[in-house]
């Protein structure tokens, strides 16, 4: 500590004083374990190396690339600060479908200026699109399942001050945008285009009836008076990230679904309700969308156990348009970003989830029954084990499964409240844990670890310190990273993996040390904030971004949002795609043929891309090869 006269000591400086940091970090020791033992990518390791740079000073300054790669037939695209999409020489973009285009004949027509009526808001293309999956049901048809994952209030109410619903009407507009489509899609002679009145077109939003299965479906906390029963619930909201089944549904994951509730009279005093709340975020006020003033669906003070009904993977079968969607409480509830599946050796299946929040875990989930190709499918996402992931600094780690005898609490309640019994078993908190993607090619999973600017600073909503650890190294992390891990014995089914960074993302231009990212991060392809993530099926991954886009200070160099690929076995990041300004790139999937690519662009802040005179519009773009020639 340095000498400081008390008056001229800023409150850090106070801090260090009265709380002075241990010698030995919790990350010099990552460090020190970390440069003893090889990552996954052998001789420069992405966690190695990073952490050398950030720790000793004796790699200081390495922005090498971790290695080249053969794999990408792509030009490296320039940051970009404008308001619209880049590909690489050799590849076009074209929009899909935008926020406000029509599913069907009979939908109302978009206003450049004031966006959608409330009217027939359930029959266009909702806003803000987000995860999104393909599926090919035969006959050459093929749909599109893709979030809507919140409504940009002062977008769609424009004569609303600040955006706020103002009636019951403003609300269902808000609640019909959001959620899910179902489309179908098709490759004409102008190109990719929904297919308008398919069959298979469909909206699923906040007002859709939903079954509840699995062990917290009919407990008492989850029967509210329209519901006695607890098993049938309307809506899926906050729908971000998604995911697929190998039989061929959509999942669909929800995310911040607190911001949705509020409370007309105060919020219940129940210790359970109360404990409920403050873990997961359901307050008085709300986000804005104040649907609690018009819905008493929506108002705690009127229906304290809604709240419980949502925060689910829900499993939705695009090929049925009249299924009901069925929310899978196993698979526990938290801030789902995603669901990635991988199949066990035995046919048990396995999905990767992680819970967006500062402070919060990764999970695992693994079905009690076998995948049968062809059999019956129904039950599979019913019963399982949830666990939850421990990481160790010697770079190894468990799932610790979240069971009474673990948690001291009852089936159901480890369902409904899966944030504290992770906390219970002590899982290692993570920096936001967004989207998990599963190697095709290598039995291994990736969770891209957005950032965190509470790592270090304070406690989790439940309390649990997030002093830096092995995969979340870097206090007050401005940049984020993607954690790796490796199954035992090649089983996801197993309990055990050993881990690494894949990267760490930071600014080798601007910064030093941790925020200066690892040796697969340089001058030209760095960016930050990872948080979409999906592997092509030659195993390529795709990271895509939602992070800072001032192109300033310590992202100076960065640009827009954008999609990169990266080689998990080189380790080589490739920048392919960017943004519009303001805008996140979320969503990927593939045409069947895999000559075609469908990006997510959400939350342009330009008036892309309909260009001067038109609200900016969330959209999915199509990217193709000039040639035609496979693309993923
Ligand atoms: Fe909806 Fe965590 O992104
Ligand atoms: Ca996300
Ligand atoms: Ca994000
Ligand atoms: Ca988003």
């Amino acid at each position: 500590m340095k000498d400081i006269p008390l008056h001229e000591m800023s409150p850090d400086d106070w801090d260090e004083m009265n709380f002075p940091r241990p010698d030995v970090q919790g990350f010099d020791e990552v460090v020190e374990e970390a440069i003893s033992r090889r990552g996954f990518m052998g001789g420069v390791l992405a966690f190695g190396s990073g952490a050398a740079v950030m720790g000793t000073a004796m790699l200081k300054g390495t922005t090498a690339m971790a290695g080249q790669s053969d794999r990408f037939a792509f030009a490296q695209v320039p940051i970009q600060t404008d308001s619209t999409v880049h590909v690489p020489e050799g590849y076009n973009w074209d929009v899909l479908v935008r926020w406000g285009d029509p599913l069907f004949s009979d939908a109302p027509a978009f206003d450049p200026a004031n966006g959608v009526p409330s009217a027939g808001s359930d029959r266009v293309f909702g806003e803000n699109t987000d995860g999104m999956e393909l599926f090919n049901i035969g006959s050459g048809r093929e749909l599109i399942a893709v979030n809507s994952e919140y409504a940009n209030r002062k977008e769609n109410l424009p004569n609303n001050e600040d955006g706020t619903p103002a009636s019951a009407e403003d609300v269902v507009l808000l609640q019909q945008l959001q959620g899910v489509t179902v489309m179908e899609v098709a490759e004409g002679p102008d190109g990719w285009e929904v297919v308008v009145d398919s069959p298979y077109n469909r909206r699923i939003h906040h007002n859709t009836p939903m079954v509840i299965d699995g062990p917290a479906a009919g407990h008492d906390l989850m029967k509210t008076e329209a519901d006695p029963t607890g098993t049938a619930s309307l809506g899926t909201m906050n729908n971000c990230g998604a995911g697929r089944t190998p039989w061929g549904t959509y999942l669909t994951c929800e995310e911040n679904f607190n911001g949705y509730f509020g409370a007309t009279e105060g919020l219940p005093t129940d210790d359970v309700l109360a404990a409920g709340y403050t873990r997961y975020g359901v307050n008085e006020d709300g986000w804005g969308y104040d649907y609690h003033k018009w819905d008493a669906r929506f108002d705690v003070s009127k229906n304290p156990n809604e709240p419980h009904r949502v925060g689910y993977i829900v499993e939705i079968d695009p090929a049925d348009p009249d299924s009901t969607p069925v929310k899978h409480t196993a698979l526990g509830r938290f801030k789902h970003e995603n669901a990635a599946y991988a199949l066990a050796p035995d046919g048990r299946v396995v999905i990767y989830m992680g819970d967006d929040e500062r402070g919060e875990f990764m999970y695992k989930w693994l079905s009690r029954d076998k995948y049968v190709p062809g059999g019956d499918t129904s039950t599979l996402l019913s019963e399982g084990q949830l666990s939850v992931a421990k990481f160790n600094t010697d770079m190894s780690g468990e799932w610790v499964a979240l069971t009474p005898a673990a948690t001291d609490m009852t089936e159901a309640e480890i369902a409904m409240f899966s944030r504290m019994a992770a906390s219970k078993v002590g899982a290692t908190t993570m920096d936001r844990p967004e989207w998990v993607a599963v190697n095709p090619r290598a039995v291994e999973g990736y969770c891209c670890l957005t950032n965190n600017k509470n790592r270090g600073v304070k406690p989790n909503a439940g309390g649990d310190d997030t002093s830096p650890n092995g995969p979340n190294p870097r206090e007050a992390n401005k940049f984020g990273q993607i954690v790796r891990w490796r199954p035992s014995g090649d089983n996801h089914a197993s309990n055990t993996f050993e881990w690494d960074l894949y990267v760490m993302a930071g600014n080798p231009k601007t910064q030093e040390g941790p925020y200066a990212g690892s040796a697969n991060v340089n001058e030209g392809n760095m960016f930050n904030s990872p948080d979409g993530m999906v592997f092509d099926s030659t195993g390529i991954v795709w990271i895509q971004t939602d992070g800072d886009d001032s192109n300033e200070d310590e992202f100076e160099g960065m640009g827009n949002n954008q999609m990169l690929a990266g080689d998990p076995v080189t380790g080589e990041i490739r920048r392919f795609l960017t943004g519009p300004v303001g805008s996140e790139v979320t969503g990927l999937t593939w045409s069947s043929d895999k000559r075609t690519m469908f990006v997510g662009i959400q939350h342009p802040d330009a008036p892309f891309p309909d260009g001067e005179g038109s609200l900016p519009r969330s959209s999915i773009v199509v990217v193709k090869r000039d040639d035609g020639a496979l693309i993923g």
